[in-house]
């Protein structure tokens, strides 16, 4: 969601800039555009739709600077247009400014300007209220001015600023959307997330929320929010920067299901010790904690609530403590019963997400003990929990969640086996059962898209379907529910998925002569019913697939096509039950000629409520 850029160096800025937004592309966006300095004045150009059409127009232009912001916009306040794009400027174009998130006072702000100064705004967007507002604060100082601005601003934001009279310093602010700042020699950036940077340098400046950075080419000054210089380490990017390209893979999509193996893997050994037990290295749960839990909420959003919804189920199973998943935006609003002997697991894949983030916050003010399953190291949703168990899934681009999905069900196993463990509620037996599958799983994820000719076969013959019905049983249910999110969300097809129980309670009622129904059916004490639930959509005319383990044969006979996964512990079978359903959706997505990396109205990381 809105990606930032800005730069200040030696270099030509526009193809820095015009690089690090394309690496800023998955977060999702409608427009776009640059504001940078020629012949001592601001100049902006911002073009509606892909970043391709902006850098087509700047190519033509043989711009010459060295100072330049950048912006990807995913719409919020206005439509999608070159007027609401950004950056925005002030009346006197001196000012101009990038900005990702909502100023949720911008309104009155807004009125306040027009009456007080007749301001003339030009855009429907609360960022131009920043520009001038910045722009009144202006008194030969633009890092006072910046200060003196967002003293007035309520809500979320990261924003990046320069002025035409100060055409050496990048001004950049934090608040509840992410920056990051990329340190280089004789060169310095911003940027909403690392990939922006890669090309260019590995010191890293994570900056954290309320504080203000000044940036010269030469040198970078983090404030805290009493103006105090903060003296930041530097953080150093370990990961490949090819691991945020494309590899030879059509698709991030694409990529990014077929590193699951190596995912997943990755995730489960970094948490063996030498003796084959699990260690959670920072993260110190003792027999008394766990005593002391009378309850565990596990809050999340999207695909990563589906990873929730399965992290509950091996919790309860092992821990036999009751758990409740919700999605964040239900629980910060729910007045939930929370206090300090509540466990609160936030999952996240970016560690970014608005509405998780709320839900911690709050239930740390009750007196919760957080902590978080993320994918992105030193994001907020990390930075501000007590624990943090890091998933290995390296920076995952596609919009439709993939590999995280996966490692974060690892991750679920791996925390109730150790917890288990700990508090002595599973037998020993019982633990290395579990974990010695656990490990199993790369291998049997790696089986599962060698077949992935016939997800792609089913997507040949079926990607004309207008709706797709999901259902299970058990924890397939939770299978069924992120398989229906992976198709709405770039095959574009009407999906939803239930409870095979609930089906004669009302949805069988949609289904009629050829409607396709995939069923999972990987629950060996839930096979039966699952079978008949089968038989009850078959006899309305329905064309079932169905997903089993190995060796069921029996289901031949019910389903019109079936999908094999590798024999395994029916609580391990998410893992693998999702991913003939990913591939599905991705091939279906294609065939539609979708733009799959990028689907239409969805963000990556949606950083506003
Ligand atoms: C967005 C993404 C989804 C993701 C959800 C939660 O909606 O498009 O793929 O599952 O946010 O994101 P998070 O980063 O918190 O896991």
């Amino acid at each position: 969601m809105c990606g930032i850029v800005g730069y200040i160096g030696d270099k030509q800025a526009i193809p820095v800039l015009i690089n690090g937004l394309s690496k800023l592309e998955y977060r999702g966006y409608d427009s776009a555009g640059v504001a940078y300095f020629s012949e001592n004045k601001i100049v902006v150009n911002k073009e509606k739709g892909r970043l391709s059409v902006l850098s087509n127009k700047l190519n033509g232009m043989d711009i010459k600077t060295n100072i330049g912001i950048g912006h990807t916009r995913w719409a919020t306040h206005g439509e999608p247009n070159v007027l609401n794009a950004h950056p925005h400027i002030n009346g006197d174009s001196s000012i101009a400014v990038i900005h990702n998130g909502i100023i949720e006072n911008y309104l009155k702000l807004k009125e306040w300007m027009i009456e007080e100064y007749g301001t003339d705004f030009k855009s429907e967007t609360d960022t131009e209220v920043i520009a001038h507002l910045i722009g009144y604060f202006y008194d030969g100082d633009i890092l006072e001015a910046v200060n003196k601005a967002i003293d007035k601003m309520e809500g979320a934001y990261a924003i990046g600023v320069i002025c035409s009279k100060e055409p050496d310093r990048i001004i950049a602010v934090r608040k509840d959307s992410p920056l990051i700042v990329g340190v280089g020699e004789g060169e310095n950036f911003i940027a909403s997330d690392i990939p922006a940077i890669l090309n260019y340098t590995r010191n890293v400046y994570l900056i954290e929320n309320d504080e203000v950075v000044e940036l010269t080419k030469n040198e970078v000054k983090i404030y805290d929010k009493f103006g105090q210089i903060v003296n930041r380490e530097i953080y150093k990017v370990t990961w490949d920067a090819s691991s945020a390209e494309k590899e030879g893979f059509e698709h991030f999509t694409l990529k990014e299901i077929y590193e699951q193996p190596k995912c997943v893997e990755e995730t489960v050994s970094r948490r063996l010790d030498n003796d084959d037990y699990i260690n959670l290295d920072g993260i110190k749960i003792s027999k008394k904690d766990i005593e002391n839990i009378n309850k565990i909420y596990i809050i999340a959003c999207g695909t990563a609530y589906h990873a929730g919804l399965v992290g509950k189920y091996a919790i309860e199973k092992i821990l036999k403590i009751p758990v409740v998943t919700e999605v964040a935006s239900e629980f910060r609003y729910s007045d939930p019963i929370v206090d300090e002997n509540t466990l609160f697991i936030a999952v996240s894949q970016s560690g970014e997400t608005l509405d998780t983030l709320a839900a911690l916050r709050e239930a740390k003010r009750k007196g919760a003990r957080i902590l978080s399953v993320v994918n992105v190291v030193g994001s907020s949703v990390a930075r501000e929990s007590d624990d943090v168990f890091y998933t290995w899934a390296g920076p995952e681009i596609g919009v439709a969640s993939t590999k995280a999905y996966t490692t974060q069900l690892a991750a679920f196993y791996l925390l109730s086996l150790y917890m288990g463990k700990v508090s002595e509620k599973i037998s020993d037996d019982e633990y290395f059962k579990i974990l010695n599958e656990l490990k199993t799983m790369p291998n049997k994820v790696k089986e599962t898209l060698d077949s992935s000719e016939v997800s792609k076969q089913l997507a040949a013959e079926q990607f004309n379907n207008e709706s797709v019905f999901f259902m299970g049983r058990g924890l397939d249910v939770y299978t069924a529910y992120e398989g229906s999110l992976k198709f709405k969300e770039i095959s574009y097809v009407n999906s939803f998925a239930i409870p095979a129980g609930e089906l004669k309670h009302g949805t069988i009622a949609l289904i009629e002569k050829n409607t396709l129904v995939i069923a999972i059916a990987n629950q060996e004490n839930l096979f039966q019913k699952i079978l008949s639930n089968i038989k009850e959509v078959k006899a309305r005319g329905a064309y079932v697939v169905a997903i089993a383990q190995e060796g069921h044969k029996e289901i031949e006979k019910v389903a019109d096509k079936v999908i094999w996964i590798p024999k395994t512990l029916d609580l391990l079978t998410p893992i693998l039950g999702i991913i003939p359903l990913q591939l599905f959706a991705y091939y279906v997505s294609l065939a539609k000629g979708n733009d799959v990396d990028k689907p239409r109205n969805l963000a990556k990381s949606v950083t506003v409520e």
